[in-house]
């Protein structure tokens, strides 16, 4: 009895561990793009086609298993001939033509489908710079940066210009496309043409430090106009304080080290280590997606940093409690 539920422990682990890439908020198997569906249409093809092929060389031991006893028990040979054809044929030919149809089909389409864009072929350029452990988003041509969220219009052709500040990153949106290595002193390119909108969860792939795994990006793809006015919003410097515990708050980033890593445009912060803070109340998420961007959380992530990422950089300043309330209230309003 013990034995059977270890085994269906075993069992259930196996598959948890087994459909982890494939579900929750980031799923590979659905796809929201055109590029995304011609990997997830490749990668059933190719699981069927193991499917069939595992299936058959198991079905074809087993008969060999069940004639080998026969021939046992009644002292007669098979018939080599007949044997030799069925090997060179289920053996060599079917996957000969089988690889190769598959090959074609995986290097010339979907290879073809999901390459970065020809120059000129794009409505829009985006550019993403990875950090330890961050993203940072730009719009060229606008004066709009962001971290850890890239918006983007749905039904267009978005050229995403990628490249990293230290050291190998790799950007992954799994709904959208394959992969984009992001690699210090190099710009690699990717296509990113969501048509379904909605907010996709992309992860850096590819491990670059303790903080790896809380490397996250949101990737929100809506419509035209709403991007549009998004996008107008990022452009603009931030708001003034209009309260005096806002102003307050103001006061202590520009005194403090704050304002030597963060930029907010329209005051003297002018840092460029951590993210631009100038709309910092309209991103949903804080530290690349870590935890959720509300007044608590805020003050938790700015009194200790390394409690909620352990190794980022953001260091902790010596704040007293009514200083942290006052930034708080102050960054809580850059909307
Ligand atoms: Cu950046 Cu892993």
């Amino acid at each position: 009895m013990g034995r059977v539920r270890l085994r269906a422990v075993a069992v259930g682990i196996f598959v948890v561990l087994a459909v982890a890439g494939c579900g929750g908020d980031q799923d590979a198997l659905h796809a929201a793009s055109s590029q995304q569906s011609s990997i997830v249409e490749l990668f059933w093809v190719m699981f069927g086609a193991g499917c069939v092929g595992g299936g058959l060389v198991v079905a074809l031991l087993f008969v060999g298993w069940l004639r080998r006893e026969r021939a046992g028990l009644t002292g007669r040979g098979g018939d080599d001939r007949a044997a030799t054809r069925l090997v060179v044929i289920l053996g060599v030919a079917v996957p000969i033509v089988l690889l190769s149809l598959l090959f074609v089909w995986a290097d010339i389409f979907v290879v073809r489908s999901t390459a970065a864009p020809v120059p000129g072929s794009t409505q829009l350029t985006v550019r993403v710079i990875a950090h330890q452990w961050w993203w940072e988003v730009r719009y060229p041509g606008t004066t709009a940066v962001t971290a850890n969220e890239m918006h983007l219009p749905i039904d267009t052709r978005v050229d995403v210009i990628g490249t990293s500040a230290d050291v190998i990153h790799s950007l992954w949106i799994p709904e959208l496309n394959g992969k984009v290595e992001l690699i210090p002193g190099i710009t690699n390119r990717i296509l990113l043409d969501a048509r379904t909108a909605g907010v996709y969860r992309g992860q850096c792939s590819e491990f670059c430090g303790v903080q790896h795994a809380h490397m996250a990006i949101a990737v929100v793809a809506e419509s035209p106009a709403r991007f549009r006015a998004w996008l107008a919003n990022m452009a603009r410097p931030a708001v003034p304080p209009s309260t005096p515990e806002q102003q307050a708050g103001l006061r202590v980033f520009l005194s403090e080290p704050c304002a030597s890593c963060h930029t907010i445009a329209g005051t003297s912060a002018r840092g460029e280590v951590g993210p631009n803070l100038t709309h910092l109340a309209t991103r949903a998420t804080l530290a690349a997606l870590t935890i959720p961007n509300t007044p608590a959380y805020l003050r938790g992530w700015i009194a200790d940093p390394q409690a909620v990422k352990p190794g980022a950089l953001m260091p902790s300043v010596p704040l007293t409690a009514r200083q942290l309330d006052e930034l708080v209230a102050y960054l809580d309003h850059l909307r």
